[in-house]
């Protein structure tokens, strides 16, 4: 008997761990069954790829949508809408929703809202706190948690782990990495002064300066090390983190964003105004130049997005009650994709820090590569595709993104979710059906 496969993906040139071959792929049971030349008349569905390659699924590991309690900004549908219609294929969701997320019931909530909403597969961070440290190494441990995250500073939302000694007591309960946004918190409120009352927004990277981020990182470093703990540092953003990362790779990853490898400041904040406003900030040029040479040195790990929706209305008030953050989710592969055309770095390298490095970071099972018996999450791209970022493509609640208007070349032609096609020519296609990520130290025994 001919073996038949529910999808085949017909003659594209497919980027697997041995390299870009060109290749079709075939689909069972949402998973990769066979790399090879198959007769397109055994796929229940077949899907053209040619002229087109075919990535591993990018994976998003650092997404807020912002649900619960703040669904006027973003939700599990139109945050993960905007990741599908970006190539985008699994998300990571951050904790400072509202309640934050906590312990089980609040991570159960989101799973349960989940559940037929999403458009991408989908994990939620637990965050830290002095009052749940005690339980993190339990409550990382249940399916669908990507793990725990750790705010250092103040950003959006209350969760904030400040002192070194609640920082020791979480990093000492449990064994994942723990996720981390590095701003020292007594700096900040030291610096508060400078911006407090009003000032020009171009002043933030002032106020959260390149010393606020440098010492927490030294201090995470460094307990991460008394606790023998692996750590994840979130969106870096100066030159000075770096060697300093670089010389403690055995407890540290490294993430950084497409903004900050693509903004600078002063331009982007006499361009965008507070739509730039993010934390850690977006700095001058020689930081962003310093970010690009540790990525071509293999410093950085991942590249996450960050994606922090605020609407319109809340970004137009006056600095600093402005809100931090911007979306990111929906352009984060089109504009890595026209940093490689520009010759900034290679595909493979590209593919590298959106699927096989979250994979390796946080312990991704059946995900994060193109090989035989991972689940068959593909993003299709046209590397040579020019199009621009406009208003009408953007799925977010909020309804802008920095890049408005910026014309990028290569772009997201099909996005497939565990073999289901979801997005295909920028539209969405069939019903959400996400389900949570699997991770290596929480599989359940009937997995
Ligand atoms: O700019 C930011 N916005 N940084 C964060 O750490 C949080 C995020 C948000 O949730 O708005």
């Amino acid at each position: 008997m001919v073996e038949t496969y529910e999808l085949i993906v017909k003659g594209g040139r497919v980027a697997t761990p041995g390299g870009v071959v060109e290749t079709d792929v075939g689909v069972k049971d949402g998973r990769i069954a066979v790399l090879g030349d198959l007769d397109p008349g055994r796929g229940e569905a077949v899907v053209d790829a040619a002229g087109l390659h075919v990535l591993p699924g990018v994976i998003d590991t650092q997404v807020h949508f912002r649900e619960p309690g703040l669904e006027h900004k973003e939700d599990l549908a139109s945050g993960t809408a905007a990741a599908a219609l970006g190539g985008v294929t699994a998300v990571f969701e951050m904790p400072n929703t509202k309640p934050s997320t906590l312990d089980a019931a609040d991570l159960d909530d989101k799973l349960e809202r989940a559940r037929g909403r999403t458009w991408t597969d989908h994990a939620f961070f637990i965050g830290a706190a002095a009052e749940n440290a005690e339980s993190l190494g339990e409550v990382e441990r249940l399916p669908g948690c990507a793990g725990v995250k750790v705010f250092m500073g103040s950003s959006t939302g209350s969760l904030l782990v400040e002192d070194d000694e609640t920082l020791l007591e979480v990093l000492r309960n449990g064994r994942r990495r723990v996720a981390i946004h590095a701003e020292d918190e007594a700096r900040l409120r030291e610096r508060l002064a400078l911006v407090r009352g009003g000032a020009p927004v171009d002043q933030h990277p002032v106020w959260r300066d390149e010393e606020t981020a440098l010492r927490a990182t030294r201090r995470i470093l460094a307990l991460a090390r008394r606790a023998g703990r692996r750590i994840h540092v979130l969106h870096v953003t100066t030159a000075e983190e770096l060697p300093l990362l670089a010389a403690h790779k055995d407890v540290a990853t490294v993430e950084v964003t497409p903004q900050h490898l693509t903004l600078a400041a002063p331009d982007c904040y006499e361009r965008l105004g507070t739509l730039a406003q993010m934390n850690p900030p977006i700095r001058a040029a020689h930081h962003r130049d310093a970010l690009w040479r540790a990525l071509g040195q293999g410093i950085v790990d991942v590249i996450g997005s960050d994606h922090a929706p605020h609407s319109r209305e809340e970004k137009a008030g006056d600095y600093p009650a402005t809100p931090s953050g911007m979306p990111g989710v929906q352009t984060l592969l089109p504009l890595l994709l026209d940093h490689m055309n520009a010759g900034r770095l290679s595909l493979e390298r590209l593919v590298d820090l959106t699927s096989a490095g979250p994979q390796r970071v946080y312990g991704v099972a059946g995900k994060g590569r193109i090989a035989v018996g991972y689940d068959a999450d593909l993003t299709l791209v046209d590397l040579k595709a020019r199009r621009e970022i406009t208003g009408k493509w953007l799925a977010s609640k909020c309804g802008w993104s920095p890049f408005e208007g910026m014309t990028v070349t290569g772009w997201p032609a099909a996005t497939i979710v565990r073999g289901r096609v979801v997005v295909c020519d920028d539209e969405l296609q069939g019903v959400p059906s996400g389900q949570p990520v699997r991770f290596l130290e929480t599989l359940a025994p009937a997995d």
